[in-house]
């Protein structure tokens, strides 16, 4: 058991607590195998439960983040391409290519050993679940041991075969091979199949294919639509029942539409740090919360357009950028996520949910984008656990 009293604000994510962020103030949560046991005012924590609570001096208490786009399974770094894109090289789908000779690589243990790391980072940073793709294996047997890898990280893993066709294969034998062969043993490691629908990757026609047989396998759906270039992708998505239309980065009315009228079935997930680091124009986020669109934020951490696995960067990007108020963006950032990975029982602190939660040295979750850049994750509960960070306040 672990109880924290003394919460300045506590975000709950619980609209019976009032409006979207549920806050409240002056709190105490306790948490108890695993879940939220308890949630009220600070003056009755001692009365519900049976440890020393942990003061944390008037600090901001939010549910952990929910990180629901990483590529984190690779070999190698795209360092170089970086520069050359800095120095006005644009960037475009076949950099995926050099990330999949340095996974073919790899081994075993370096594949594992490096989603350890950029998992690790990424829960020091406030994330309490990561969804982790495959996708930079492109071969039967490297796509089945990058799902491997992830899921020592998390059960939320998704089969991205369908990222780029990989230089030994005609476009048409390899989406028949995605389809068949390469689904059939990656769907026992995988939750969801996702497709990369863009210039240089899949078109509209081959994502249905794909997308299709994924849900015929009993795999959940997602899909990259519109990074790069207008399209189709994100009314495929919709239509064939995605959970996440993921970019968005390029999009008319009829998207925001369509997206609007799936009522919260498919979302739409805003990548910012990949805009930030290709150097394109960032979605505005308005548009979509306007047209009541529900909005998850996520990292999109790779070593090719988005080497971050930091939330609070994204948030901070969402605010100044994108056109979201610092309240949507803790929401999408964690809620959000939570809908994109069609879960209830994260993103949320309401009794019975998972105990995931970060305390911040901060005095509101505003700071998040109000002190853009500062470390303010002063400690990460995870399932219970505080699992990252220091308890420097008072007893
Ligand atoms: O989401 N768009 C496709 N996949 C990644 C980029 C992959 C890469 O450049 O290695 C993305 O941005
Ligand atoms: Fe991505």
């Amino acid at each position: 058991m672990l109880a924290l009293s003394g919460i300045g604000q506590l975000v709950t994510n619980d609209e019976i607590h009032g409006g979207r962020l549920g806050v409240l103030n002056e709190a105490a949560i306790v948490f108890d195998k695993g879940l939220v046991a308890w949630i009220g005012e600070s003056k009755d924590v001692a009365k519900n439960c049976d440890v020393a609570p942990i003061n944390v001096d008037g600090r901001a208490v939010i549910p952990g983040f929910v990180d629901s786009h990483t590529h984190l399974v690779f070999g190698g770094d795209r360092v170089h391409e970086f520069e050359a894109r800095m120095a006005g090289k644009p960037y475009e789908s076949g950099g995926i290519l050099t990330t999949v000779a340095g996974t073919r690589a790899a081994s075993d243990g370096q594949l594992v050993g490096n989603v350890e790391r950029l998992a690790s980072e990424s829960l020091r940073s406030g994330t309490t679940t990561l969804e982790v793709k495959s996708g930079y294996g492109l071969s039967v047997a490297d796509e089945v041991r990058s799902l491997v890898a992830a899921r020592t990280v998390t059960s939320e893993t998704t089969f991205l075969g369908a990222h780029v066709v990989p230089p030994e294969s005609s476009a048409d034998e390899y989406v028949a091979k995605v389809c068949t062969e390469m689904l059939a043993a990656c769907a026992p490691h995988a939750k969801w199949i996702d497709v990369f629908c863009d210039r240089g990757a899949f078109d509209l026609d081959q994502a249905r294919q794909i997308l299709s047989a994924g849900k015929g396998a009993g795999l959940g759906l997602r899909i990259h639509a519109n990074q790069l270039q207008h399209g189709g992708a994100i009314r495929l998505g919709v239509e064939i029942g995605a959970a996440s239309c993921d970019h968005c980065s390029h999009v008319d009315d009829a998207d925001i539409d369509a997206l609007a009228g799936a009522n919260d079935r498919t979302v739409a997930t805003l990548l910012p740090v990949a805009e930030m680091c290709t150097r394109s124009n960032l979605p505005n986020a308005r548009n979509f919360l306007d047209a009541g669109v529900t909005v998850a934020i996520a990292t999109d951490c790779n070593p090719g357009s988005s080497y971050t696995t930091s939330m609070p960067l994204v948030i901070s990007l969402a605010v100044a950028n994108m056109g979201m108020t610092p309240d949507e963006a803790t929401w999408s950032a964690t809620a959000g996520g939570a809908a994109a990975l069609r879960r209830d029982d994260i993103g949320v602190l309401r009794v019975g949910a998972r105990a995931d939660a970060v305390v911040l040295d901060a005095p509101s979750h505003s700071y998040l984008s109000y002190r853009p850049g500062m470390q303010q994750i002063q400690a990460v509960v995870r399932q219970g656990v505080v699992v990252s960070g220091s308890w420097s306040m008072s007893r």
